[in-house]
């Protein structure tokens, strides 16, 4: 009898990509981890301008942002920080799975990285589990407004530091996170994807 071997399109469909996480990981997903078609827009901008390959997520999860955007641009490196060990697990398992090798993934807090090394960045509101504990990823971490606020003037300097040319996108971030040098360029009403360029 032959056997009918079905292969999975993991990009397909958020559902078709999830499906590749622990079933944890998975109920997280709507609250925590980008959507396929919000990353795929964010990468082609942040992967658009002429210099710069090295993309880095700050608080990469468990790596859906940067597995989609490598999978489509596969000239440019994404790289991924993330302070949760075991995300940083998944995403490897992931990454491994759909046969990315562009994507990079670091466990550490964002803190400790050289940000000389990456030329854009995507963000998607990471440091709001210190203030929102609606559905938290897990309790292993310590959360405050003190160190969202240390976190997120940490961000802001980054940004201020970066040269002319740097595209940023955030998502589910007010405006107030970047730095006026920095120019919207489009914001699609009713998305909350937000792309930026410094001037
Ligand atoms: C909203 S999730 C986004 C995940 C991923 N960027 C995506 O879009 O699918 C935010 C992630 O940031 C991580 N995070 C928060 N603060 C961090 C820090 N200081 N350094 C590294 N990762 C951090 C959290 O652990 C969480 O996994």
């Amino acid at each position: 009898m032959e056997q009918e071997i079905t292969m999975i399109d993991n990009f397909s469909s958020d559902a078709a990509f999830d499906s590749l996480y622990s079933l944890r990981a998975q109920q997280l997903s709507s609250i925590h981890w980008t959507p396929i078609e919000v990353a795929k827009k964010a990468a082609a901008y942040l992967t658009g301008g002429p210099a710069g390959k090295n993309i880095l997520d700050i608080g990469s999860g468990v790596g859906k942002f940067c597995i989609v955007g490598g999978h489509i641009f596969p000239d440019h490196i994404f790289h991924g920080v993330e302070q949760r060990k075991a995300l940083i697990d998944e995403a490897i398992i992931a990454q491994n799975a759909t046969n990315t090798p562009n994507v990079h993934f670091i466990h550490a807090n964002f803190n400790e990285l050289d940000m000389d090394k990456y030329d854009h960045i995507y963000f998607y509101n990471s440091f709001s589990e210190n203030l929102f504990h609606y559905k938290p990823i897990d309790n292993l971490i310590d959360c405050s407004e003190a160190i969202y606020n240390e976190y997120l003037s940490l961000f802001y300097e980054i940004l201020e530091d970066k040269p002319s040319g740097t595209r940023v996108a955030t998502f589910h971030c007010d405006d107030n996170y970047i730095p006026p040098s920095y120019k919207r360029v489009q914001h699609v009403t009713g998305e909350s994807l937000k792309l930026w360029i410094k001037q």
